[in-house]
């Protein structure tokens, strides 16, 4: 077999590229796909050689599953100032792999359980501020008609920054949290910030400016707060105390193999971490799941359904699975490879930066038919493949927090259907646009919703089908 060492791919000059991808995402992935195949290579402005993308599922095994690669540089460049140097989305090799087992037990599957009621209580609570017309009560804008539109993307994001602070966080304080309360959406709508990033690209570039000045003062202000907490935590954390259950309690408590622990400082830069990969990321896929829900009726009757009932979660989990398929919300999660890669005919040498294209993975017709169709109904037959459906990325990368955002995503969506019966407020479904890191609903999932009848607590349960008939 022919073995080459790149894969073709755009001829376009860098610039060219680099403006396709950030305008136009999914129309150059997929207009790559169907010139170049499976594997082509992107170059990006400032990189020396082009990026290469894959969507074979045995290909991103490959690299995956070869645990020496590194990461490609962009993470560090956007997020070290704000996650600071003990992030453990960005260390590498055996630093990451301490912090990384260090903090995986309170990520662990069966701890969820434990913050269901938080992310329950939360979404009440934010529901319990939505007007009876449907709107967010604070807004001015509720129509005579009582059904005036809003867009639920912001509503995601403040239950998720909520059970951040709540879950992981669990200020108590009243005042430390009234502090963060204000504050940290402040940083992260600047860390957002297209230009924020865009400035610091080029300072890189000219080697001059501190494009974070402004930032700096409130990230003092939000490590002291945090500061705090951990110190707190730190006298609490003896034996004789209970238990908070909160994340930060547990990472206050690891100890790394050698029987030491992390620095406060170290704590505080693994919870902006948790913070910045976990709050903006789940929001958005709340706000895809509604959207695809919305504009699926059938599918958006039965599991309203299957969740008024409260039966099994299948279908539930289902959805999200199919969501995450369809409208995958980190779009790359690549390596740079430390030693040469074999795979899909090519040779790929050390130091190439390599990563899956989520979303052409994730409508390959070979491994979904109807890739584009929103069909949940596919994941109750079979499971997800853990290399064709990779919206959490792989290997020992592999997002922390995924069993943690899937149970957000379950609790949310069921008490939201629970309570509310949400309606499309534009003809169109939504188209994707990035922020920040993500691909994100553009006009940020614009609803009407209206409550929906609460059953009374000790009426009398529906009657059996069989007896009706
Ligand atoms: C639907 C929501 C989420 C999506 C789609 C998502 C996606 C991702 C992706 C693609 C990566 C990179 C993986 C790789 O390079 O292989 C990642 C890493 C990470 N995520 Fe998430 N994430 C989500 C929610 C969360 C939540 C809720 C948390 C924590 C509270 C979290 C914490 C992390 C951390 C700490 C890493 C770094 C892992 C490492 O480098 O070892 N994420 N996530």
């Amino acid at each position: 077999m022919h073995v080459s060492a790149f894969p073709p791919g755009p001829t376009e000059v860098p610039a060219i590229q680099t403006a396709r991808w950030l305008l136009r995402p999914i129309a150059f992935m997929e207009s790559c796909r169907r010139r170049y195949g499976d594997a082509f290579g992107v170059q990006f402005l400032g990189f020396e050689r082009p990026m290469v993308m894959l969507s074979d599922p045995e290909a991103i095994r490959a690299l995956y599953t070869a645990h020496e690669h590194g990461l490609p540089p962009g993470r560090s460049i956007a997020l070290l100032p704000v996650m600071g140097p003990g992030s453990v989305l960005l260390l590498e090799g055996q630093e990451h792999l301490a912090r990384r087992k260090l903090m995986l037990p309170p990520f662990h599957g069966e701890r969820m359980r434990a913050y269901e009621t938080t992310v329950r209580e939360v979404t009440e609570r934010e529901l319990d501020g939505w007007s009876g017309a449907g709107a967010v009560v604070s807004s001015a804008s509720v129509s005579a008609s009582g059904e005036s539109p809003f867009a639920l993307h912001p509503r995601m994001q403040a239950i998720t920054l909520e059970v951040i602070l709540k879950a992981v966080f669990g200020v108590t304080d009243p005042a430390r949290d009234e502090r963060l309360h204000e504050r940290l959406p402040l940083l992260l709508g600047d860390t957002a910030s297209p230009i924020l990033q865009f400035r610091v690209l080029l300072s890189r570039r000219l080697r001059r400016g501190d494009p974070l000045a402004g930032l700096r003062e409130l990230m003092r202000e939000i490590d002291q707060l945090l500061l705090a907490e951990i110190a707190e935590r730190r006298v609490e954390s003896n034996p004789t105390h209970p238990d908070r259950g909160d994340i930060l309690s547990l990472l206050v408590a690891a100890r790394f193999e050698d029987g030491a622990e992390m620095s406060d400082r170290e704590v505080r830069d693994q919870l902006i971490t948790l913070l910045l990969a976990g709050h903006e990321t789940t929001a958005t896929a709340l706000a895809w799941t509604f959207d695809l829900l919305l504009r699926n009726p059938a599918t958006l009757d039965r599991l309203t359904a299957e969740v008024d009932a409260g039966v099994e979660d299948d279908y539930l989990r289902a959805v999200i699975s199919e969501s995450l398929r369809l409208r995958p919300v980190v779009p790359l999660a690549g390596r740079r490879l430390a030693s040469e890669l074999n795979v899909a005919g090519l040779s790929l040498p050390a130091g190439t930066d390599v990563t899956p294209a989520i979303w052409l993975t994730h409508t390959r017709p070979d491994l979904y038919p109807e890739p584009y169709a929103f069909r949940p109904e596919r994941f109750l037959e079979d499971s997800p493949t853990t290399y064709g459906w990779v919206p959490f990325g792989g290997g020992i990368r592999r997002c922390l927090g995924a069993a943690f955002a899937e149970m957000e995503m379950r609790v949310v969506l069921e008490t939201i259907l629970r309570r509310r019966a949400l309606s499309p407020a534009s003809a169109d479904a939504e188209r994707v646009t990035r922020r920040n890191v993500t691909f994100s609903p553009r006009h940020g999932t614009l609803v009407r919703s209206r409550p929906r009848p609460v059953p009374a607590p000790d009426a009398d349960p529906a009657p059996e089908p069989a007896l009706v008939a």
